[in-house]
Formats: C-alpha cells, structure tokens, sequence
C-alpha cells in the first residue's frame, strides 16, 4: 500500500521533470529569425511641363524620386523659360487640356498658409523657387522634406505649376501667373 503510492510518486515527478526538460529543449531548439528590417520601397513619377494653354514654346523633364525613408529629390531640365528664380509649386490636381488654371490651388492638405520650403508654415506644395538661369545647360535639384510620393496625401495625379516670377515665399501672389505646368505620373 504505502509502496504503491511512493511509486506513484515518483512516476509523477519524473514525468513533471520529463515535460519541463522536453519543453525547454523544444523552446531553445526552434529555429531563431533576425528581425527583418522593414522593406525599403522607392517611388518614381515624371512631369512634363509644358506652356500654359499649349504651344512649344516651353519642354522639358522633370524627374521625381524617392525612398520610402528619405525625402523627396526633383530634378528638373527645361528649355523656354525666363531666365531667373521661378515660383515652382504643387498645385492640387492634375492638369487638363494644357490649362495651368485647372491644377487649382496650391496642394495644402494641412490648411495652413503660405511659405518656403523651409519655413514652419507651408503649404505642403510649397517648394519654393526654381532657379532657372541654369537652364537650358545644367539640371536644377530640389530636395523637399514635406511634399511626398508616398501615403494618403501623395503628389502623384497632382500637378507642378512653374510661376512667372519670384515667390517671395511670404505673399503667395508674389510668384504671379502660371507659366508651365505638368501633372506628375507615376513611372516605375
Ligand atoms: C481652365 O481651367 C479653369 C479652371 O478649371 C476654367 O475656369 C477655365 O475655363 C479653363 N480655360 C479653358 C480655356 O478651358
Ligand atoms: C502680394 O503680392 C501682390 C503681387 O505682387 C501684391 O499686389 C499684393 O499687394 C501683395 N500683398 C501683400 C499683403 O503684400
């Protein structure tokens, strides 16, 4: 009788070791997966702005590119435009028929008011000026912290408006009329 029940005993506990001896090798056995680094996925569009209302007076390129983790870089090369710093902004839709007017207002999800590229307070197409003395030789670069190809306020569909003057980056109106335009495509 009382030996029945020390065997059981032991049964009990050898089987309680086995399961934890068991357990700990199954979990330190299994396979071990380095954390992946979250994948890197680059965007690319082009614009290619052309006069308003048409005419061939003005052509060029310009390339838009990004990775997912970096900012936006633009590279423009255009022929036909004056040669000085230009107003050079998002505009909210894309272009129809060649008339700069039908890109509507500056791209400004955020609603707040205008300024440069670096100022606290921009509109998310505020990209500043272009500076196109350069042209026709030389291509011009603009990195932009703000304006995107990714996520729910993406510029693609969107359009780039070239002005006829200098944006002040202050008084919105400083960058007149809109010389050339372009909506940005998807490419890649
Ligand atoms: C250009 O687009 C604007 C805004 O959509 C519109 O009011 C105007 O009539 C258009 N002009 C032409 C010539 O189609
Ligand atoms: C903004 O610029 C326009 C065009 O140069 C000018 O007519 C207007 O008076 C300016 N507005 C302000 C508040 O300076």
């Amino acid at each position: 009788m009382g030996k029945a029940i020390v065997y059981t005993a032991l049964v009990i506990v050898c089987l309680g070791i086995g399961l934890i001896v068991g357990g700990l090798g199954v979990y330190y056995g299994r396979p071990y997966y380095e954390p992946q680094p979250q994948s890197i996925q680059i965007i690319k569009a082009k614009c290619y702005p052309m006069a308003n209302g048409g005419g061939p007076s003005i052509e060029g390129e310009i390339s838009l590119s990004q990775t997912s983790n970096k900012h936006l870089v633009i590279n423009a090369l255009i022929d036909g435009l004056p040669k000085k710093e230009l107003g050079f902004h998002i505009h909210s839709f894309g272009v129809v028929n060649n008339n700069c007017s039908s890109a509507g207002g500056h791209f400004n999800p955020e609603g707040k008011n205008h300024g440069g590229p670096n100022s606290m307070e921009r509109h998310m197409g505020d990209l500043g000026n272009i500076d196109a003395s350069k042209f026709p030789h030389k291509e011009v670069e603009i990195t932009d912290k703000k304006a995107s190809l990714f996520g729910k306020d993406s510029i693609i569909g969107r359009s780039i408006v070239i002005h006829e003057d200098t944006d002040d980056l202050k008084n919105q109106s400083s960058a007149g009329g809109r010389l050339a335009c372009c909506t940005i495509i998807r490419v890649d």
